[in-house]
C-alpha cells in the first residue's frame, strides 16, 4: 500500500517514551550464551539492552511512555479517541493491552486495540491513525509502539537473545496548523514469515513448538537491506521528495550494519541518520519512537524537518513514512 496525505493535516504533537531500569551489557549476556563484547558490536553495534523484571509486562512500560507523550501534547487523556497499542507481545492476548492502558489512564470515550505487525508495527499504527483522523472518524489518537521481547526470548540462543531488548514509545497525533505527514508505504511477504516467527503462539499447532522467536538471521538481514532501501525510495518518489529533501532519517533499530548499508545506499549522509541501537537493541516496536524521541532530545527534531522513517520486522513487513515536523496542533 503507498499513498500521499489526503490534504488534512495530521501530525505528531507529543512524543513519550519509556524502557526498563535494567541494563544488561553484552559482557552481562555471557553468562547466558557463548558469546563475546567483541562479536556483539563487531556484528551489530549493540553495547547495552534493558531487559524488563519478571513482573513486568507490556504496559508497564508503555503506560508511562504514554503519559510523556500525552503531557509533552498539553492534552488530556480523556480526550484521546483512538488508542492504537502496536507490539507482538501484549500483557495477555485479552484483554488487549490498549484497553487495558485506555482503562488506567482514564481514556472512556477511546476506541482501543492491538496491531500486530511485528517489528513494524508503530508504521502500521501511525498510518492508521492518520487515516481516522484524516477522514475526521477520529479527533485525537494515541499510537503506541512497545515490546517485552525478554519475555520471549530464547535466553539459551546466541543467535537471537543478544540482538533484543524492552521499551515502548509514544506518539499523540492530531490535526496541526502546518506540516504534518506526506504519505505512507507499508507491505508485507508472508512468503519469507517463517524466517523470523514464533511457533506455538497461536492457534496452529506444531509438535513440541515452544513460544520463543527463531529466526534466521542472514535471511532476515537480506530481506531488511532490500526492504529499507526500496521502501524509503518509494514513499520519496510519491512525495515528490528526494534524498536530498530529507533532514532526518529515523530507520528501525535492528543493527548498525542494517542501518549504515541502508544510509549508504539511499546516499544519505551519517549526521542526519539517527542511531540508538547501541543503548536498546532491537526494541522491535519501540524501536522508532525511541529513536524519534532521541533525535529531539538531540534538538534533531526541528519545524519544518523532513523526517523519514522506515520500518521492517516480523510477518515479514516494511513501512516508511515521511512527516515534516510539526509545531502546534490546529486551532
Ligand atoms: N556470539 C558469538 N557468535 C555468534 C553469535 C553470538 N551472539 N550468534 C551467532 N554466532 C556465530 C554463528 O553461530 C556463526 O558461527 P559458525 O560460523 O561457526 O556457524 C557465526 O557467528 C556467524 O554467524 P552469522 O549468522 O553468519 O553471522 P552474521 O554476520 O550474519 O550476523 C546477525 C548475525 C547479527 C544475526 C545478522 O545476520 C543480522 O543482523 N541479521 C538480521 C537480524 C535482525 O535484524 N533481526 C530482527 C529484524 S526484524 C525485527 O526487528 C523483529
Amino acid at each position: 500500500m503507498i499513498g500521499t496525505a489526503n490534504g488534512a493535516r495530521v501530525g505528531i504533537t507529543g512524543l513519550g517514551t519509556h524502557v526498563p531500569e535494567r541494563v544488561f551489557t553484552n559482557v552481562d549476556l555471557e553468562q547466558f550464551v557463548d558469546t563475546t563484547d567483541e562479536w556483539i558490536v563487531e556484528r551489530t553495534g549493540i553495547r547495552e539492552r534493558r531487559f524488563a523484571e519478571k513482573h513486568e509486562a507490556l504496559t508497564d512500560i508503555a503506560g508511562p511512555a504514554a503519559v510523556k507523550a500525552m503531557a509533552a501534547a498539553g492534552v488530556e487523556p480523556a480526550s484521546i479517541d483512538l488508542i492504537i497499542v502496536a507490539t507482538v507481545t501484549p500483557d495477555m492476548m485479552f484483554p488487549t493491552s490498549s484497553a487495558i492502558l485506555a482503562d488506567s489512564l482514564g481514556m472512556p470515550d477511546a476506541a482501543a486495540y492491538d496491531l500486530l505487525a511485528g517489528c513494524t508495527g508503530f508504521m502500521y499504527g501511525i498510518a492508521q491513525a492518520y487515516a481516522m483522523l484524516a477522514s475526521g472518524l477520529s479527533k485525537r489518537a494515541l499510537v503506541i509502539g512497545g515490546d517485552v521481547l525478554s519475555k520471549i526470548l530464547d535466553w539459551d540462543d546466541r543467535s537471537t537473545l543478544v540482538l533484543f531488548g524492552d521499551g515502548a514509545g509514544a506518539v499523540v497525533m492530531e490535526r496541526v496548523e502546518d506540516g504534518g505527514f506526506l504519505g505512507f508505504e507499508l507491505g508485507a511477504d508472508g512468503g519469507g514469515g517463517e524466517n523470523l516467527w514464533l511457533p506455538g503462539s497461536g492457534s496452529r499447532h506444531f509438535e513440541n513448538a515452544d513460544k520463543l522467536v527463531k529466526m534466521n538471521g542472514r535471511e532476515v538481514f537480506k530481506f531488511a537491506t532490500r526492504v529499507m532501501v526500496a521502501s524509503a525510495e518509494k514513499i520519496l518518489a510519491e512525495c515528490g521528495k528526494t534524498i536530498e529533501d530529507v533532514d532526518v532519517y529515523v530507520p528501525h533499530q535492528a543493527n548498525r550494519r542494517i542501518i549504515d548499508y541502508a544510509a549508504g545506499k539511499l546516499g544519505i549522509p551519517e549526521e542526519k541518520v539517527v542511531v540508538n541501537v547501541h543503548k536498546y537493541g532491537n526494541t522491535s516496536s519501540g524501536s522508532i519512537p525511541l529513536a524519534l524521541a532521541d533525535a529531539a532530545a538531540d534538538g534533531r527534531l526541528r519545524k519544518g524537518e523532513l523526517v523519514l522513517m522506515t520500518g521492517m520486522g516480523a510477518g515479514l513487513t516494511w513501512g516508511s513514512a515521511l512527516i515534516e515536523w510539526t509545531e502546534g496542533r490546529a486551532a
